[in-house]
């Protein structure tokens, strides 16, 4: 998983390059390149580390006269994270430079091959050996073009590459099979990247490149190719209405922070047009002429994964329908037992997640109908589900995902809606308080969140110290317990387990001491008496808790967080942001690269 960048135009392309870079620096930062033509030949510049150290080695140097280039940002798969293993990579003749984001599964079979017709390898990536396997092509066929696609015949994996040469200077040429790429036109420029952010700046006109798709652009035209027949594809552009702003940092310190503030606006964008508060029903065209699924499965990783289990029990309690929520990365690989009663969701923010993906084609292959919850219009998801909601939520760039969770606990709570009044087995009442509770949700947040932060920041001074947190939920806090732990352990790098309450005493109990506190989820609920009597076995065995609570509770603890009480499940989205908060708090006191956490990546487009 890498970010990639192709430019061919009348600006000077280094340093567009570098600026595309940084917005898609979220998808990997292990090392840097760029590639271009300068009088007649290919210059490489790379570098180990993030993208400053390719700036470093830029610096002085004049790289103003190439228009046209390709950048890399790199999140290590094949070999350690050092510079020759940095893309751009090179054929053995020097004519060739390519990017690649994802994995040539049979490269050691191509390279054993291609070591024995006398390449040599100077990295040990899978791309190296892709680059020199489209020069061998270009030794059979003659042309850049017929070169690729006579590659792409003989490798297997995921890709989205990017590739230049003095043969053709000016011209970029990009391809992609199960790995992001989308196409951006400009006026007397072109681009292509992972991700629209990357050359947003200049053009908002974009068409979604599909699997097997390869283009050939200048800087005035551009060409799509089926690559296995080199038939050309017309494509339609998009027209993205989202601005530069909305990708950018706003005054926040980080990304995390803007994009937790954001989440009032989040939930509000995500009802817009979908909550009919007069008829008192949720409309979701998107899901129009589709019946209820008789079962539901939810496949999802990460944070998307804790989502999908919050949103089962109300989908379950609303609308009766038996839902398992799967972690994808099982899923894919189990002996499933699946038909076309089944209706499987796949919960993505960025739609490009491979296990995600794979569990949804292994559930299509079994029959089950496939439908997608995911954030980035034109992704893999939205494109192969049967039907795909979005949850609006705008491109979400800090690897740690907040305001996308939210986005999602909203849409699953519409669909939990939608389900349960077209099965009829939501009471109107019901109905009712849930539609105008949500409606007037963004209010409650916008207006709680400034408080939320002082707390958080209070309550970092005091436990960052601390080496591990437990973090306790029941019910329908539990999901939240879980994303609680996760946030704090991705950005501040602190142990945290999330665990359901009751289940505590049957081990995790074991850990618990001064050193060791907790951090739970005692919301006014049905579970609240059982919930208090875990705590107090904590507090048996002097765990210190801070206690996330709702105003009137009956609760002693070290350190109360009083939030508002909302309606029932709604309580999900003012706990959510205090848990983000906290975990963003401890790790910015702690002086942790929030926005780009180590070792992790936003979109995991490997296995
Ligand atoms: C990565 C990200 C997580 C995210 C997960 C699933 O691990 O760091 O924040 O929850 O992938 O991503 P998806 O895009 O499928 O929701």
């Amino acid at each position: 998983m890498c970010g990639i960048i192709g430019y061919a135009g009348h600006r000077p392309a280094v340093p567009l390059l570098i600026e595309g870079l940084r917005r898609l620096e979220y998808r990997g930062y292990d090392s840097a390149g760029v590639a271009y033509v300068e009088a007649g030949a290919l210059r490489l510049l790379r570098a180990e580390g993030k993208l400053g150290e390719l700036e470093k080695k830029i610096n002085g140097r004049d790289v103003t006269m190439a228009t046209s280039g390709i950048g890399h940002t790199r999140w290590a798969t094949h070999g350690v994270p050092v510079e020759r293993n940095a893309h751009p990579h090179k054929d053995n003749s020097g004519r060739l430079a390519l990017i690649h984001n994802g994995i040539i599964e049979n490269y050691q079979e191509r390279k054993n091959e291609l070591l024995a017709q006398g390449y040599t390898f100077s990295s040990e990536t899978d791309t190296e050996v892709l680059v020199n396997l489209i020069a061998e092509g270009l030794k059979e066929t003659g042309s850049i073009l017929r070169a690729m696609s006579w590659a792409f015949a003989r490798v297997e994996g995921a890709y989205a590459v990017a590739l230049v040469s003095p043969d053709e200077p000016g011209v970029v040429y990009a391809a992609r099979k199960s790995s992001p790429l989308v196409f951006g036109q400009g006026l007397g420029e072109n681009f292509v990247a992972s991700d629209i952010p990357a050359f947003l700046p200049y053009t908002r006109e974009v068409a979604f490149l599909e699997d097997g798709e390869l283009v050939r652009m200048d800087a005035n035209s551009w060409q799509v190719f089926d690559a296995a027949t080199l038939e050309p594809v017309d494509k339609p552009l998009h027209h993205i209405t989202w601005d530069v702003q909305s990708a950018q940092k706003g005054g926040y310190k980080h990304f995390m922070l803007k994009e937790i503030f954001e989440q009032p606006r989040v939930v509000a964008d995500c009802l817009a047009g979908r909550v009919d508060l007069r008829a008192g029903r949720v409309r979701l065209p998107e899901l129009d002429g589709l019946e209820p699924p008789r079962r539901l499965t939810i496949v999802a990783c990460g944070t998307s994964y804790h989502a999908g289990l919050w949103g089962a029990s109300l989908i379950e309690s609303w609308a009766r329908i038996p839902v398992r929520v799967e972690i994808a990365s099982e899923f894919r690989y189990r002996d499933l037992l699946l038909d076309g009663d089944d209706v499987v969701l796949a919960v993505s923010q960025s739609g490009e997640t491979a296990d995600t993906l794979a569990g949804m084609r292994r559930a299509r292959e079994l029959g089950a109908r496939v439908l997608g919850l995911c954030n980035v219009v034109g992704s893999t998801v939205s494109r192969e589900a049967e039907r795909v909601v979005y949850t609006q939520a705008g491109p979400e760039i800090s690897v740690a995902s907040t305001k996308a969770m939210c986005s999602q606990l909203t849409v699953l709570y519409l669909l939990a809606l939608h389900w349960g009044a077209a099965k009829g087995t939501l009471p109107a009442e019901v109905a009712a308080r849930a539609l105008t509770g949500v409606h007037g949700l963004p209010q409650v947040i916008e207006a709680e969140l400034p408080r939320m932060r002082e707390r958080a920041c209070e309550l970092a001074r005091k436990y960052a110290s601390v080496r591990s947190f437990m973090y306790l939920g029941r019910g329908q806090s539990f999901p939240l317990a879980l994303e609680g732990a996760l946030k704090l352990k991705e950005i501040s790098y602190i142990h945290a387990e999330g665990y359901a309450s009751g289940e505590m005493k049957h081990g995790p109990i074991a850990l618990i001491e001064p050193d060791f506190p907790t951090f739970a989820l005692a919301l006014r609920d049905p579970l609240f008496p059982k919930v208090k009597s875990n705590l107090e076995e904590v507090q048996a065995r002097d765990g210190r808790i801070v206690a996330l609570t709702h105003p009137g509770l009956d609760l002693t603890v070290d350190d109360p967080w009083i939030i508002p009480e909302v309606w029932g499940p709604l309580n999900a989205f003012l706990a959510l942001p205090c848990l983000q908060l906290f975990a963003y708090e401890m790790a910015d006191y702690l002086g942790k690269d929030v926005d780009q956490p180590r070792n992790l990546a936003k979109s995991v487009t490997v296995e």
